[in-house]
């Protein structure tokens, strides 16, 4: 214990920052506060969903390993989100962030966790089993979709290191960047699932979702609107690094996974294409490899229109026949990225 010293002096001395607690309740932006009390009246559970309606003796085997690879996917993602925006949600208290922010990123762990819980129920009864990893394959593709699996799972938990090195490291408005990033291309995919599902369950999730992802980008909307204007030349060059790192990493749910970061074996995009396609033709509607290039080219357009506003360089990708400035792989340092989801 440490020596007490109360009784040597009437004030404490200061307490050193960055302290976890803030002790200050101010909230300076309207738009946050709003954006909170929603995140409170669009709640949702996922086991109250149609969950009688579905019935997954319905599909065949096939279609079943074919649809939970999809969920299996997005899951690399949704599992990994619940702790990074608890990490990013420890920040805005260590920053004294905005009280209604601070409620936010709250909010962004809470649903995120909502979104997992989904990925999980629908491979649970899918595959009859809580693993996409563990589970015996029932047929030759569920085998091929097993290794994918792994493959993914093996290359997103390469990421969890750096971001945790990134935190500290970055302002909560480069981070800001990257989460737009994720949540646009995120509300765009699930707006078009909704859409494109014939089972309720589905349509109905990807809906919530959607929405969930809709404030996710407003919180990170909001944000920029208040840093933004304000950001140094430094700050501004990472995120433009930030952005193009972020294009090779999240495709891989919204795309095709980019051959720079994944490190996937030479038959992995020929095995998700037929699984996607035998998924579609089953009424699951993943959009077809043209449809996702389209979705995600017109992603990265709306953030590079938020960020022209705020005269940051948007990052070449030329992958999408985006020019801007050129971000090299050398630029970019695996250790330094930001996942996003
Ligand atoms: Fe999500
Ligand atoms: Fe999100």
């Amino acid at each position: 214990m440490n020596d007490k010293i109360a009784d040597t002096m009437e004030f404490p001395p200061e307490t050193p920052q960055p302290n976890v607690y803030p002790l200050r309740w101010e909230t300076k932006s309207s738009k946050v506060e709003e954006i909170w009390d929603a995140s409170l009246r669009e709640a949702w559970n996922p086991k109250d969903l149609a969950w009688d309606t579905f019935d997954p003796s319905s599909y065949s085997w096939e279609e079943r390993e074919a649809i939970a690879y999809w969920w299996t996917l997005l899951s690399v993602f949704d599992a990994s989100a619940p702790p990074v925006f608890a990490a990013a949600f420890i920040k805005t208290y260590e920053d004294h962030e905005e009280d209604a922010i601070r409620r936010c990123f709250f909010s962004v762990t809470r649903d995120e966790q909502n979104h997992e819980q989904m990925c999980g129920m629908v491979i649970t009864k899918l595959l009859e089993s809580p693993s996409p990893l563990e589970y015996e394959p029932k047929t030759e593709l569920g085998r091929k979709l097993q290794k994918n699996a792994r493959w993914l799972y093996y290359n997103g938990g390469r990421y969890w290191e750096g971001y945790k090195k990134a935190v500290p490291k970055y302002n909560l408005a480069v981070l800001f960047s990257s989460f737009l990033m994720g949540e646009i291309a995120a509300a765009t995919i699930f707006k078009q699932m909704s859409q494109n599902c014939e089972e309720i369950v589905f349509t109905e999730a990807f809906k919530l979702i959607g929405r969930d992802e809709g404030r996710h980008m407003a919180i990170c909307l909001a944000l920029m609107e208040r840093d933004y204007p304000n950001l140094s030349a430094e700050d501004k060059s990472i995120i433009t690094k930030q952005i193009r790192a972020g294009y090779l990493f999240l495709p891989a749910v919204l795309y095709e996974p980019p051959a720079e970061f994944w490190d996937l074996p030479e038959d992995f995009i020929e095995t998700q294409r037929e699984a996607e396609a035998l998924a579609r033709d089953a009424g699951f509607g993943i959009p077809k490899p043209e449809e996702k290039r389209e979705n995600w080219r017109n992603a990265m357009l709306d953030l590079k229109a938020v960020l022209d506003k705020y005269k940051t360089p948007f990052p070449a990708i030329p992958e999408v026949g985006i020019t801007g400035e050129e971000v090299t792989q050398a630029d970019i340092d695996a250790a330094d990225i930001i996942p996003i989801f």
